[in-house]
């Protein structure tokens, strides 16, 4: 065997070495930390909390003259705070049994916008 043959073949045989046992580098495994599902409900006002959740899902059928919600107003505290202390309001948003489900046509509110709107009535619907 002629001497170049035999360095062709150590390079070959280094490269096939080198080859297996290269270790792909080790990419830091995150563990996804699972987010936490919170649902605040300590401080809900009609000001922030419900306008926000209502003006969302609620107000372009209802804010008036609320042509496209039967003439509902809901964008108006006094209005709102009738339907709110009657129940209608929380029945309609949590689709009860009975009531006329809200948004109408739409899909049902996120639970915890659910739960924030009944933390308010609860409190006795406040202007807060
Ligand atoms: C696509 C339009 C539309 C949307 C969006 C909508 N509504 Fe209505 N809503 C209506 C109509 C129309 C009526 C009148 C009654 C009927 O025709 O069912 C109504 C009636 C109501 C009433 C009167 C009481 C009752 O049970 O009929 C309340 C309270 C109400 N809606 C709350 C809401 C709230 C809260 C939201 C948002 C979460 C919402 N609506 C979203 C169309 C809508």
């Amino acid at each position: 065997m002629k001497k170049s043959s035999i360095v062709v073949l150590a390079i070959t045989a280094a490269c096939i070495w080198v080859g297996c046992t290269y270790k792909k580098e080790v990419t830091e495994t995150t563990t996804p930390t699972p987010p936490t599902v919170t649902c605040d409900t300590t401080n809900v006002r009609y000001s922030v909390e419900v306008v926000a959740i209502l003006s969302a899902n609620c107000y372009k059928c209802h804010a008036a003259p609320a042509s496209a919600g039967g003439g509902i107003v809901l964008n108006n505290y006094n209005n709102l705070k009738t339907w709110a202390t009657s129940g209608t309001l929380y029945n309609d948003i949590n689709q009860s049994p009975g009531s006329n489900p809200m948004p109408k046509g739409g899909a049902k509110l996120a639970s915890c916008d659910i739960a924030k709107i009944r933390t308010w009535i609860r409190n006795g619907a406040p202007n807060n």
